[in-house]
């Protein structure tokens, strides 16, 4: 099932997601959920608190188009290594009509449980490396623009009004 998602400034997106502690039928079905709401959003990644849901469950597909769907759930996903720096553009499925270039390590080594409950290891670079910093800072309740500096999260913030009071970007 499709689900809503949240989008700035919703606080639900600002709070903190708490570990699963079982992975059940609800835990599975939320998976299941994120994974084809990212899909059809369509979307890179996708993490619970985007769909009102604080658990630290994460979702990312970076399959290049016309390319089969490499879908990872991540559960409790933690940072174990990171090095190197990139500085690509970025976007969310819950920040509308805006992109920038955010710091990033370039490389990481991610460790979590998959859906069975099996522990996970996954090193990435380049995009998916990405991917993985920007999803679970959803789970610290954190948003890409918050890696901003002032002057740029100013100009994000006014076109976000402006976009909330008149419905189309300045
Ligand atoms: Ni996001």
């Amino acid at each position: 099932m499709i689900r809503t998602i949240l989008t700035y400034p919703n606080p639900e997106l600002k709070k903190k997601s708490a570990p699963v502690v079982v992975i059940n039928d609800s835990v599975r079905e939320l998976a299941r959920d994120m994974a084809e709401t990212m899909y059809a959003a369509p979307g890179v990644g996708l993490a619970a608190p985007q769909v009102g849901v604080h658990q630290r469950v994460i979702v990312i597909d970076v399959a290049p188009k016309g390319e089969p769907p490499n879908l990872i759930v991540a559960i409790n996903p933690v940072i174990t290594y990171s090095e190197g720096e990139s500085f690509e553009e970025e976007g969310c499925l819950s920040v509308l009509q805006y992109a920038a270039n955010v710091r990033r390590h370039a490389r990481v080594i991610v460790r979590g449980l998959d859906l069975e409950g099996n522990e996970q290891t996954w090193k990435a670079e380049e995009l998916l490396a990405i991917a993985f910093q920007h999803e679970i800072d959803h789970l610290e309740g954190l948003l890409f623009v918050d890696h901003l500096s002032p002057l740029k999260r100013e100009l994000f913030q006014r076109k976000a009004r402006k976009l909330a009071e008149t419905g189309v970007p300045p």
